[in-house]
């Protein structure tokens, strides 16, 4: 165990004979419970309804969903197997719309069908997706945390850790190093309205391994601020594009024009299975639209009148313009435009 694994004890996806066991997120904090899932249908209705989230998880579980499924056609392999999963890739593309790294994973299982792979070579694709994610999210914390200078005050937003990835997170792992270094002197996370991804699981994920975090509604970020509490603005990514703009969790961007007013930076990390060099701009980017309930109850309970509307896109896209560094496995590109971008991934 090195220095930092201390700081990375949570777990939310575990693959075990033929069966995907999934942390179901909607239950955290308050309870800890596992689903088992047997087919790709019901991985992608546990995508939809959000048991497991966060961009690379999404893939990670949608590569596992088909390795499920294919356990059923044990003599078929290559463009035989790919017909009979042809469902179950339907169902997982349709699941969610924002988070490229599901996409990228889809492609990825394509590709070894394309290779020949019968049902053991798609687990081990599966696998391999996973245990990758795991090492760019090692590499991507030492190279986000050495920006983060000494004594830095940290503010981050949804949840990045451990419960959105196969280990330690994207902006959490971040996190995490820098704790570990002793470079972070506080870290506030963002409740994350309306589904508190930040109250519920970033805040939980971070007291799990010793790390105090401190909760403000989204509404107190810009304030935060203003008091000179936040050098670094440090959020994760579902998609981006090949021009820098950065779709996340909705509420990134008004995190990102507070930060450029009180002179604090914005540090996007994501693994390059987010990047997504075939959109140009963060204009042509899906934003999903989910039900406008979110918003008008809590726990179940109504908590607006009948017959209100409301209007709840869960992700935003931030300019790249408002983004001092972004930070993948590859390396860090430091105020994101279409010739560095293309110049660090042109080759994905
Ligand atoms: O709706 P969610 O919870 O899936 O949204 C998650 C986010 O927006 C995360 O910031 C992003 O996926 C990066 S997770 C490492």
């Amino acid at each position: 165990m090195n220095d930092t694994d201390k700081f990375d004890s949570v777990r939310a996806l575990r693959y075990e004979s033929g069966r995907l066991h999934l942390l179901d997120q909607r239950l955290l904090p308050l309870q800890s419970t596992w689903l088992t899932l047997h087919d790709a249908e019901s991985v992608a209705q546990a995508i939809r309804a959000l048991a497991v989230r966060g961009a690379p998880a999404i893939g990670i579980a949608a590569a596992y969903a088909l390795a499920l499924d294919a356990q059923a056609h044990p003599s078929l392999r290559g463009a035989e197997l790919r017909l009979a999963l042809a469902e179950a890739f339907g169902a997982l593309r349709e699941s969610r719309p924002t988070a490229v790294n599901l996409f990228w994973a889809l492609e990825r299982m394509d590709r070894a069908l394309a290779a020949g792979a019968d049902a053991a070579g798609l687990l081990a694709e599966a696998g391999a997706i996973e245990a990758e994610d795991l090492a760019a999210n090692r590499r991507m914390a030492a190279l986000g945390a050495a920006l983060l200078g000494d004594h830095a005050g940290v503010l981050t937003h949804c949840n990045t850790g451990s419960l959105a990835t196969a280990g330690m997170g994207t902006a959490l792992g971040v996190i995490r190093q820098g704790f570990a270094e002793g470079r972070i002197r506080e870290v506030h996370a963002c409740e994350t309205r309306p589904w508190l991804q930040g109250a519920r699981l970033t805040v939980w994920e971070l007291l799990q391994d010793g790390i105090p975090a401190v909760l403000v509604a989204d509404s107190a970020a810009a304030w935060l601020m203003a008091q000179g509490k936040v050098d670094w603005v440090v959020v994760g990514a579902d998609r981006i594009a090949a021009n820098g703009d950065v779709a996340n969790k909705i509420g990134t961007y008004q995190l990102a024009i507070a930060a450029r007013h009180h002179g604090a930076r914005v540090m996007v990390v994501a693994p390059t299975s987010t990047v997504d060099m075939g959109t140009a701009g963060g204009g042509s980017i899906e934003i999903e639209l989910r039900d406008p309930r979110e918003l008008m109850e809590l726990g179940g309970q109504r908590t607006v009148v009948e017959g209100a509307r409301a209007w709840n896109p869960v992700f935003d896209v931030t300019p790249a313009a408002l983004i001092d560094a972004i930070v993948t496995e590859r390396g860090v590109v430091e105020r994101p435009d279409a010739a560095r971008m293309a110049e660090a991934f042109g080759s994905l």
